[in-house]
Formats: C-alpha cells, structure tokens, sequence
C-alpha cells in the first residue's frame, strides 16, 4: 500500500499537465469530472484509504485533500481565462470594471418634457395622433381649402392620394374632439414633415406642441394669459410676449406670437436679427367650422388652439445655433445636454 503515495504522486503529474494543455471550458469540464467528479480518480483513492494500513492513512488522506484543492484551483484560474468554465460561480473581483456610459434624453424630448410638465400644472392632459396622417386630418376637417397651398407637393410629403406625412399637429385636435365631448383640454407634442429645404432654420422633419382647449365661456383673453404663463415659467419672469394678426384657415380671429429675444432681452442681437423678438408659432380662437366638423354646437362653446414650435424653443433654451444638429444624432453633440 506504500505504493499508494506513488501513484498519488504520478497522478498529480499527469493531472496537472492534462490541466494545462486544456482548450476550451469544455475540455476543464471533462477534466473536473474525471478527476473530482464523484466517480473521479479522487475519490476512488479516497475509498482505497480505508484499506491502507492504519499509519498511513493520516498521510494518504492529507495527501488526497491537497491534490483536490490543487486541481480545484487550477481549474477556475484556467477557467477565467475562457471565460467561463471550470467552477460555473467563479467571479474575478479584481478585474477592473468596464467603462459604462450612462444615456440621457435627447435636449428635444428633454424640452418636450419641460412643456408637458408646465401645462399639466396648468391642467392639460397629452393627446396623440399618427404621423401618417390622411388629408382629412390634416386639412379638410381643418376648414382647409382644396387649393391651400399648405396641400401642395411642394409642402407636403405623400404617402398615395389622399395620405401625407403631418405637416402640423393640428389633426390631433380633430381626432381628440371627435372622441370626447367638451371641456377639452390637451396638448399635443410630436414630430411633423414639410418638404423643406434644411438649411440652419429648417428641418423637413422637426417638432410641435398642440394645445387646444374648448369650454363654454373661453375667450381670446384665456389664450393670452395661457400663452404669457407659459412663457415665463419657460424663460422666466421678465420675457414678455406679442400678438399680432394673422390667418389661419382653422382659427377666427388667428395671431401669431412672439416672445421677447430670451437670449438679448430684448435689446437686440444676432439671434433676433436685432429687432428684440424671436417668432414662437401661431394660436387663435377655434373656427366654428371646425367645430361643426367635429359635431360641438358651436353657439354653445368657444375654444382656444395654439401651436408651439419645440425646436426653435431648444434652440433657445440651450443657445443652439442650427436646426439640423437636432436632428443628426451626433453623439458627441448630444451627449453636451
Ligand atoms: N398649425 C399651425 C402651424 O403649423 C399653428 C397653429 C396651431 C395655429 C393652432 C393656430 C392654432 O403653423
């Protein structure tokens, strides 16, 4: 039974070597079970030892303990190196950690965020509608003539007859009002198309803020204030805003407005074009036209529709100078927001 420390000695060899000529997880695997699996060599020596004399058996079985931890050892360390393998529960604490990159908003979403929030607290919920949009939607029911030139190829992208790619989220008023009975009051964010040349100022895709909001007894002066609270909690208190008379086909009266230049304070600068305002969109009292299209007795409520232009609001917010960096999805540009 002496010879039993031998074999021991020249089966540490050869399981050792073996342990080192492993290719892959699976060959460490074979080899865990040949030598520590419960039919393994090991254990077979370990119940030989009950048959070695008495004074050997201290020996014998340190020996055998040694030789488990030995191979155990071997095979995570050789694991690791395949990347798995081995003992399946194996973790390298000290392997340094990968970099990882924590992703944010796009400034654009971030700005539509900002407008959601400010005019939930003002009572507004969101309202949503289709990119793809028909004519309908988009134009008739918004008392927009045939020969509008807003319909023309020009301006709007087609999908076939009678189907276009939004030019404005205005259709989202329609579609909200022919599901829901007044008081209305949504807004509207999302993307909008226009076969536009991109220049600094221009993007045949960008983005806009709907908002509608219908009750008896609504007045102009409702969107004024609606618009002017707006903007001050947007830009703060001082940015004053201006109404001027405008046309519309699906607002009567109709204004576009402006904010004072949130960049010059009005004094005058190259982001206003040195004339203290910078154009926001258009708003206005809802057509009774509109109305009848959608079935609301028109003697009986009045309502306020604006429109919002978000870029040209991030634009502001974060002193961007061109359109198009929107749009590029640069990571370098907007990992800065
Ligand atoms: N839809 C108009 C545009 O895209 C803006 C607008 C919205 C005007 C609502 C009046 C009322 O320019």
């Amino acid at each position: 039974m002496d010879d039993l420390l031998k074999r021991l000695k020249d089966f540490e060899d050869s399981a050792l070597s073996r342990l080192k000529s492993a290719q892959s997880g699976k060959d460490l695997d074979v080899l865990r079970v040949e030598f520590l699996g419960r039919k393994g060599k090991l254990s077979e020596y370990s119940r030989m030892l009950g048959k070695a004399p008495a004074e050997l058996r201290p020996k014998i079985g340190a020996e055998v303990n040694r030789l488990k931890k030995v191979i155990q050892e071997r095979i995570d360390a050789a694991g690791v190196g395949f990347g798995g393998g081995g003992k399946k529960e194996f973790f390298d604490y000290t392997l340094p950690v990968r970099s990882s990159f924590v992703g944010r908003k796009h400034p654009l979403l971030q700005t539509v965020d900002d407008i959601v929030s400010i005019f939930h607290g003002m009572g507004f919920e969101v309202a949503s509608g289709p990119d793809v949009e028909t004519d309908y939607y988009t134009f008739d029911a918004l008392n927009t003539p045939e020969d509008h030139p807003s319909r023309d190829l020009s301006d709007t992208f087609y999908i076939k007859k009678g189907v276009c790619l939004r030019t404005h989220t205005s259709p989202v008023q329609i579609r909200t009002m022919e599901k829901q009975k007044p008081p209305v009051r949504i807004i509207a964010p999302g993307r909008c198309y226009r076969s536009d040349t991109p220049d600094a100022s221009h993007s045949p895709v960008f983005y806009q803020c709907e908002g509608l909001y219908v009750d008896e007894g609504v007045t102009m002066a409702d969107l004024k204030g609606t618009i002017t609270a707006f903007a001050r909690m947007m830009f703060g208190k001082n940015v004053r805003v201006r109404f001027r008379p405008h046309f519309f086909p699906f607002t009567e009266p109709s204004v576009e407005y402006d904010f004072s230049c949130v960049i010059c304070g009005g004094k005058g600068c190259r982001v206003c074009k040195y004339n203290g305002w910078l154009e926001i969109s258009g708003a206005g009292m809802v057509d009774p036209e509109v109305f009848r299209a959608v079935g609301y007795d028109s003697e009986k409520y009045t309502g306020f529709a604006w429109g919002m232009g978000v870029d040209r609001i991030t634009m502001l917010r974060y002193r961007i100078d061109d359109i198009r960096l929107l749009y590029e999805n640069d990571i370098r540009f907007i990992r800065q927001f």
